[in-house]
């Protein structure tokens, strides 16, 4: 029978079950890199301004993202307690997504605004100042660096390169943007947007 002989050739099931694998693969991904649902930029949505984007930098250098997910499921435990599930049109030009499935910390997808500028300093300064049981580090650094302004433009234009509608002037103007700056002062303007395109958190 034909079946035996797959089962008792293992070189030929191992080649078999790739074959079967990339194909199921391809049938779930291929359709969503096509599909508006999920290439469309949302209405209003723009590239992050300079400062943000090196906000966003130094988010990841100080792996907020290992504790912090910046995904809400579309069930109704997170959607109370963090507002409207997330869409993949809120994150048609981030690059690389910031996902995350480990939370140690709260979800921050729509984080923006939920706070006051002045909180998320003394919150990242030290964490207990303003949540007793935090065990969130302190990054104390941040209100001493200045954002490196040298590279702001050339990160802009790469991130064109794949497809984030960033104009000559955007480029242009980078380094301005962020010259002079504190790292908290980045860190702090990309928390204040997330997500508030959509509905804000309550
Ligand atoms: C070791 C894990 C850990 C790391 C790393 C971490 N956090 Fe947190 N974060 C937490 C925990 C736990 C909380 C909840 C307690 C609190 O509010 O401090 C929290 C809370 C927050 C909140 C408040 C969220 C809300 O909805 O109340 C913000 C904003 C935040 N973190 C931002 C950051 C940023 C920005 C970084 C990186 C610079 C970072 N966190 C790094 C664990 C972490």
């Amino acid at each position: 029978m034909k079946h035996d002989a797959v089962e008792k050739n293992i070189g030929l099931m191992i080649v078999l079950i790739i074959v079967a694998l990339s194909f199921g693969t391809l049938v779930e991904l291929l359709p969503l890199m096509f599909s508006k649902q999920t290439n469309e930029p949302i209405a209003g949505l723009k590239p992050l301004p300079a400062l943000e984007l090196e906000g966003r930098d130094i988010y990841i250098r100080e792996g907020c993202n290992t504790c912090h997910s910046q995904m809400i499921r579309p069930l109704r435990a997170e959607t109370e307690r963090y507002g409207h599930y997330t869409v993949a049109g809120e994150l048609v030009y981030n690059h690389p997504f910031l996902w995350g499935s480990k939370r140690t910390g709260p979800d921050l997808a729509r984080v923006g605004k939920r706070y006051t500028d002045a909180w998320h300093r003394a919150h990242l300064l030290n964490p207990r100042d303003v949540v007793p049981e935090s065990n969130m580090p302190g990054f104390p650094w941040l209100f001493d660096n200045e954002v490196n302004s040298a590279k702001t433009g050339k990160k802009m234009a790469a991130l064109r390169m794949v497809g984030v509608p960033y104009t000559d002037e955007d480029i242009a103007g980078a380094a301005a943007a962020v010259e002079g700056k504190k790292e908290i002062d980045a860190l702090v303007a990309y928390l204040q947007q997330l997500g508030t395109l959509l509905q804000a958190r309550r």
